[in-house]
């Protein structure tokens, strides 16, 4: 089974999957999800096996909205092939860089971004509920 293209339709299987990766605090339900699919430039992709990514396209700019693989499906590399299918996604639009926003205590995020080629450009201070920092990342795309 591989990686496939969300729609709405997708909705409730990303909204588990997201349930058993993130905190309750920063879960997504089925609607938040199904509108952000919905968005001009919205995208996505599910890996049956237990992982999903968010993403959006606006101009010659995407953004990774959110990105979750099960506990017990980590370190097996769903994270990364999500990611780089985000990045050829975008990139086949008219997307030339992609950005991202992650904890700065989120170590197994940053460590998978930097492995994809995502660099720190900036800090948005207290950015989360729970006061953490959140640093900016970004890649160049389809280069
Ligand atoms: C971050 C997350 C998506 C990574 O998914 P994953 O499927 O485990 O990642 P992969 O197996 O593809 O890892 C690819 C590389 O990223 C790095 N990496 C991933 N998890 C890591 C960890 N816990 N510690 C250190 N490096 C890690 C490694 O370089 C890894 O390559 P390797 O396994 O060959 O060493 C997953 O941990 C998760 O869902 N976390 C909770 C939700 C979250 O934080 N989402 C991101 C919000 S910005």
């Amino acid at each position: 089974m591989s990686i496939r293209p969300v729609t709405a339709a997708h909705a409730e299987a990303l909204a588990a999957i997201h349930q058993a990766a993130f905190p309750p605090d920063e879960v997504w339900s089925a609607t938040v999800i199904s509108l952000h699919v919905g968005l001009p430039g919205g995208f996505g992709f599910i890996d049956p096996r237990g992982g999903m990514v968010l993403a959006r396209t606006v101009m010659d700019e995407a953004e990774i909205l959110t990105l979750a693989v099960l506990p017990e499906a980590r370190r097996q590399g769903l994270g990364r092939d999500l990611l780089q299918a985000a990045m050829r996604g975008a990139a086949e639009t008219d997307a030339r860089t992609m950005f991202l926003e992650v904890a700065e205590e989120n170590t197994a995020a940053r460590a998978l971004y930097a492995r994809c080629g995502f660099t720190e450009i900036g800090r948005r201070k207290r950015y989360y509920a729970n006061g953490d920092d959140a640093l900016v990342m970004r890649v160049a795309l389809g280069t």
